[in-house]
């Protein structure tokens, strides 16, 4: 029997991060909440949970007495870590570089007085924290029929969740680029997700069985598994 390992399997490089930013806390013994599970793997929260870093909700931060936290790598909104801080907590930053860079971008196109169109969902942590750094208009698209009901505009700029697809951003774009003067694009994609679900693609392509190890309540890994059904593998979703 021949076992091969996809391409880009493993953590992306802002979990692999945020995880070692953990890991040193654990070695130098302080405990911190992170808002919300650091990552959908159950596994891994409980193994930082024994070790005194566990998740928290923002409401029941007021009740308990550790006073690190640690923001995941979705990052937050400037608001909420003023709030943060205004409680007397010490904010540990573990937001993935690539979404702190659409921040920065959101921050530039506000201060030009552009609006600023995001191309992602609206109720996702990472849009509702790239919104909180624009300071003047801004809408969030999730699909090309929001895209249609957007007014027409004079001149707009666009930012992209890091985690949509090419496709959904270009079905999008056309219609943007008929409401008006789209002046400045970034596309602002991370191809993590995109590299991984290619290499397990190509994998199941070739091989009889497709182990896809990953938390059951993790989107990227169930994602992972259909792809690999999809190619006519037989599938097992792995947790433990
Ligand atoms: Fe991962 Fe950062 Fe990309 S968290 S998916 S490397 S935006």
């Amino acid at each position: 029997m021949k076992i091969y390992i996809a391409d880009y399997s493993g953590f992306c490089f802002g979990v692999k991060r945020a995880v070692g930013i953990l890991e040193n806390m654990v070695k130098n013994g302080e405990e911190a909440y992170t808002l919300g599970p650091i990552i959908h793997n159950p596994q891994v929260v409980e193994y930082f949970t024994q070790k005194g870093i566990k998740p928290i909700e923002l409401n029941d931060l007021d009740s308990e007495r550790k006073r690190n936290v640690v923001i995941r790598t979705h990052g937050i909104e400037p608001g909420l870590e003023k709030l943060l801080k205004d409680k007397g907590i010490n904010v540990i930053d573990a937001t993935c570089p690539f979404v702190k860079r659409v921040h920065k971008i959101a921050e530039e196109i506000s201060k030009k007085g552009l609006m600023l169109i995001i191309i992602g969902e609206k109720d996702h942590p990472e849009v509702i924290g790239i919104k909180g750094h624009c300071f003047g208009k801004c809408v969030v698209v999730e699909n090309k029929s929001e895209a249609e009901k957007v007014d027409n505009f004079d001149k707009a700029a666009v930012v992209v969740q890091t985690t949509q697809t090419q496709e959904n951003v270009d079905k999008i774009m056309e219609i943007l680029n008929q409401k008006g003067e789209i002046v400045e694009f970034y596309n602002t994609r991370c191809d993590a997700t995109a590299k991984r679900q290619d290499a397990a693609k190509k994998l199941a392509k070739m091989v009889d069985v497709m182990l896809v190890i990953g938390g059951k309540n993790s989107a990227n890994t169930n994602k992972l598994a259909v792809i690999c059904e999809k190619e006519g593998a037989r599938v097992y979703h792995i947790e433990t």
